[in-house]
């Protein structure tokens, strides 16, 4: 049987920090709100002229070193976003051509925060099936080009930034099981009003490229759902709380992740976090996270990790691997 196992992680961010204290001088806030109720400190702002696509292009190239693979072995490229460079050709069109990989299937899935967790689980199918040896997925965005200055609710949450995996065919796991999941009726709690087909909608209140979001509510709908998706993974995969060394979470607040490993049983000392210093990245945050565990030995080849993400859709999705 074939599995997919990760081959090598990459990821990248802009180089502009923007503290809370940056924030405060814009919109009626505080250090003290922002890092009690979410646990963010401060988070990355693309320069101008810095798409998703570059910072993409800077994950991947990492990923792809640290796998010890060419471009031109690409298979598949998956990329998950939800501010992609052009409405198209696809980012990850726009990723392949810059790495040199051309000719191999690439596209981009847009299922908000869950756009990586989803890519991984596309990914990871494909190459189940048989017709995919290498792949490359990745998670990148620009939130911050689609945030209104004015609103506090939503401006002080989200960073830029990507991560990136290299996905290689194996018979041994690898990743074990991935749940995916959506739910369209939530569309009201979290979305963006504009797109091409609604129109732009310039003339309409609350116009324009903003995230508008009721916090409160995806707070509490987050966290019930979390809570029953990493139980209904574990039961899939035949597995316990116990036999996870580590919880890769979406990185939205703290005090949803602090929420997901009480009902895991896991002390925070097993849980990645990254939120203090990257924010809300959406798609780029669980790569990024796991990037960054990787990187500093947190996490070592053989150990169990559990990956998810809940975002606008809405959508939820988890992956249980074996690095
Ligand atoms: O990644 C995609 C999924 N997204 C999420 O998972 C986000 C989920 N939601 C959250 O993380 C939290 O709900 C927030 C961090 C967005 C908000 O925290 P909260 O504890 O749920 O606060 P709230 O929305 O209930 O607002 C409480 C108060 C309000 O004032 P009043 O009505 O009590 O007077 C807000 O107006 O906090 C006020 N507030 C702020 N105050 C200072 C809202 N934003 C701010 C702010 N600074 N930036």
């Amino acid at each position: 049987m074939v599995h997919s196992r990760i081959a090598g992680t990459g990821s990248y961010l802009p180089h502009k920090v923007i503290t809370n204290a940056d924030l405060e001088k814009l919109v009626d806030t505080s250090d003290e709100w922002i890092a009690s109720r979410t646990g963010i400190r401060e988070r990355r702002m693309a320069a101008t002229g810095e798409t998703t696509g570059d910072l993409a292009f800077e994950a991947a190239q990492r990923a792809l070193a640290a796998a010890g693979v060419q471009a031109g072995e690409l298979d598949l490229i998956v990329l998950g976003t939800t501010t992609p460079d052009l409405i198209f050709p696809a980012t990850a069109c726009l990723l392949q051509h810059r790495l040199g990989a051309n000719g191999c299937a690439a596209f981009d899935v847009n299922a908000a925060c869950s756009g990586f967790m989803y890519a991984l689980a596309v990914a990871d199918q494909f190459i189940r099936s048989g017709s995919v040896r290498k792949a490359l997925v990745v998670g990148a965005e620009t939130l911050t080009r689609m945030l209104d200055y004015g609103d506090r609710s939503t401006c002080v949450l989200f960073g830029d930034g990507a991560g990136a995996v290299v996905l290689e065919a194996s018979d041994q796991p690898g990743i074990i099981t991935t749940r995916l999941h959506a739910d369209g009726g939530y569309k009201h709690l979290l979305y963006n009003p504009v797109g091409v087909s609604a129109g732009f909608q310039l003339d309409q209140p609350n116009a324009g490229v903003r995230v508008m979001m009721t916090g409160n509510e995806v707070f509490k709908v987050a966290v019930k759902t979390l809570d029953r998706m990493v139980g209904e993974t574990l039961e899939a995969a035949g597995m316990h709380e116990s036999d996870i060394d580590w919880l890769i979470p979406h990185q939205a607040n703290l005090r949803i992740i602090e929420a997901t490993a009480r009902r895991l049983k896991l002390p925070m000392e097993r849980v990645i976090v990254t939120v203090d210093r990257h924010g809300n990245t959406s798609s780029g945050s669980v790569p990024l996270a796991l990037d960054e565990a990787v990187r500093s030995g947190k996490v070592q080849r053989g150990q169990t990790l559990l990956l998810e993400a809940f975002g606008g859709g809405f959508t939820w999705a988890s992956a249980l691997l074996r690095y």
